[in-house]
């Protein structure tokens, strides 16, 4: 099955730190899977009354802090960086949490091929790469098509989660969102579970205002 042609992820550097990679190898097949055919991922946490999908995890801090704030809730994270999903499962072993299971994958192609319609109850996407440049906009993750499998994946009030410090992205995923008639919503305050990633408090020090907005299925 064919990715994306236009990636909304940068290819960075591949390198684990040493920890990482013990990580990846004593814990990997532990807490993550290889998804080939259709996946509810609520089935994976048959205790848990709700399960969120997480969009680019990053180095796994809010993922693995959110995990923990809400012990009865279940999380997906789909991310593409090795380094990343090594950082999320050290934090996975540090906090002792059973509530987080890892996918590496282009979090497009997951929803697009194996993610059956209605299934999802909410979504999360933390700190998507801005794109800041006009020739760039076009890897942004959030696009009318985008915008549009969310709106089929959701279950009926299930919900999408976003923050970015980068307010000219803010007012894109704004105008996106407000163009589907499938979702309500827009800005909401900054939710005080929501930990400072290394990402966004990078951001923070150059002075970036944080927006968090929530969109709400509605059809
Ligand atoms: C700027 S980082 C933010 C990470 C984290 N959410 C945070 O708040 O610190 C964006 C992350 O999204 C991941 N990403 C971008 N597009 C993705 C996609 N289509 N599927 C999975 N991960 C993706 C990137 O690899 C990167 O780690």
């Amino acid at each position: 099955m064919e990715r994306p042609s236009i990636r909304s992820y940068a290819l960075r550097g591949n390198r684990l730190t040493r920890a990482q990679a013990l990580a990846m190898q004593t814990q990997w097949g532990n807490f993550s899977l290889q998804v080939e055919s259709e996946l509810r991922i609520n089935d994976l946490f048959p205790d848990k009354k709700q399960v969120i999908l997480e969009i680019g995890s990053g180095m796994g801090e809010a993922t693995a802090g959110i995990a923990e704030h809400f012990p009865d809730t279940g999380f997906v994270a789909v991310e593409m960086h090795n380094p990343g999903l090594g950082a999320l499962l050290l934090l996975i072993i540090e906090k002792k949490l059973q509530n987080i299971k890892l996918i590496r994958e282009d979090a497009t192609h997951l929803l697009n091929n194996f993610i059956p319609d209605n299934s999802l109850d909410a979504v999360h996407l933390y700190f998507p790469d801005p794109w800041p440049k006009n020739r760039q906009h076009k890897r942004r993750i959030v696009q009318p098509e985008f915008v549009e499998l969310i709106a089929s994946k959701l279950k009926p009030d299930g919900y999408i989660h976003i923050a970015t410090d980068w307010q000219p992205y803010a007012d894109w995923i704004k105008v996106r969102f407000d163009d589907n008639k499938r979702f309500n919503g827009g800005v909401i305050a900054r939710p005080d579970w929501r930990p400072i990633s290394k990402f966004e408090g990078q951001g923070l020090k150059k002075g970036h205002a944080v927006t968090d907005l929530k969109y709400k299925k509605i059809k």
